[in-house]
């Protein structure tokens, strides 16, 4: 079953919804190692309707930016073009996450998930000195991105599993394997891979639940960063990730970062206060 599912996935894939030109655009300037932020800016101008989003993530909360934002180019100055960036392709993952509304999935909850992953992953780079944290932030954003193409191309399988998933209490990840369907880590990585996005995002999605199985061990730092995020976001919404098990710390990725559990702890209670202030990103309509 699953060398089919698999050949439906790959085949559905390219009809998703992808990135419009501008966030392509935008990506592939700000993984130039010469990226300057009026291109950046530049490019975002092209597209009223996100650049008036972008625009209100800038001024939320989470910024917390004593006076108000009111032009692209003024954001990219206080904020940094990575962090504009980010706030482009969080528009157009929310526009992915709810833009298929034929299934059950509770679509609100998964936003909520990767919000909070993003948020609490970021918050890992911070506490470990990481000095590229927008990376993670984003990398922790789109880690779960392959329920989404689930949702899309296979809801009823998805539906299916996350019905045992919460009447066994188990991850999702676990149904996925008992049941013999592609992993979402797999999926995911599969559509970040045909956007052509960074190796990094690529890496992250793939591996999340499953560190020490990274062949060469790429990313190893940063995939242990968003591992950590999602386990954490697991523990701040429990069920919001369509999981019901207990999130499991991998040993690995504490030792691949040398954190210690009690500094885990810490960085809890920090993700959960800046979540709280990220509220702005959970309705970006
Ligand atoms: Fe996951
Ligand atoms: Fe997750």
């Amino acid at each position: 079953m699953a060398l089919k599912l698999i050949d439906k996935i790959l085949e559905g894939i390219d009809k998703l919804p992808s990135p419009n030109i501008v966030v392509q655009r935008i990506v592939a300037v700000c993984s130039k190692p010469d990226a300057s932020s009026s291109e950046v800016a530049n490019t975002l101008m092209m597209d009223a309707s996100l650049s008036a989003r972008v625009l209100k993530l800038a001024n939320s909360a989470y910024y917390g930016i004593p006076r108000k934002i009111t032009t692209l180019s003024e954001a990219v100055m206080i904020l940094g073009f990575k962090t504009v960036r980010n706030l482009a392709l969080s528009v157009f993952t929310y526009d992915m996450v709810f833009k298929n509304r034929s299934s059950s999935v509770d679509r609100e909850r998964l936003w909520e998930h990767f919000i909070a992953t993003a948020v609490a992953s970021e918050t890992v780079a911070e506490t470990v000195g990481y000095p590229l944290k927008e990376e993670i932030f984003i990398a922790g954003l789109l880690h779960d991105i392959g329920k989404v193409v689930y949702d899309f191309l296979l809801s009823e399988i998805l539906e299916m599993e996350v019905k045992i998933a919460q009447k066994l209490k188990k991850n999702l990840i676990e149904v996925e394997e008992e049941l013999e369907v592609p992993y979402h880590t797999e999926v995911g990585a599969k559509l970040l891979r045909s956007w052509n996005f960074p190796d990094l995002l690529v890496y992250s999605a793939d591996y999340h639940h499953n560190v020490n199985a990274n062949p060469n061990e790429l990313f190893l730092n940063q995939v242990s960063m968003v591992h950590i995020g999602d386990v954490l976001a697991n523990l701040m919404i429990r069920g919001a990730s369509l999981s019901w098990g207990d999130p499991v710390l991998s040993p690995f990725a504490l030792n691949a970062l040398r954190l210690k559990p009690r500094v885990v702890l810490k960085i809890l209670e920090r993700s959960k206060k800046k979540y709280e202030r990220a509220k702005e990103f959970l309705k970006l309509d």
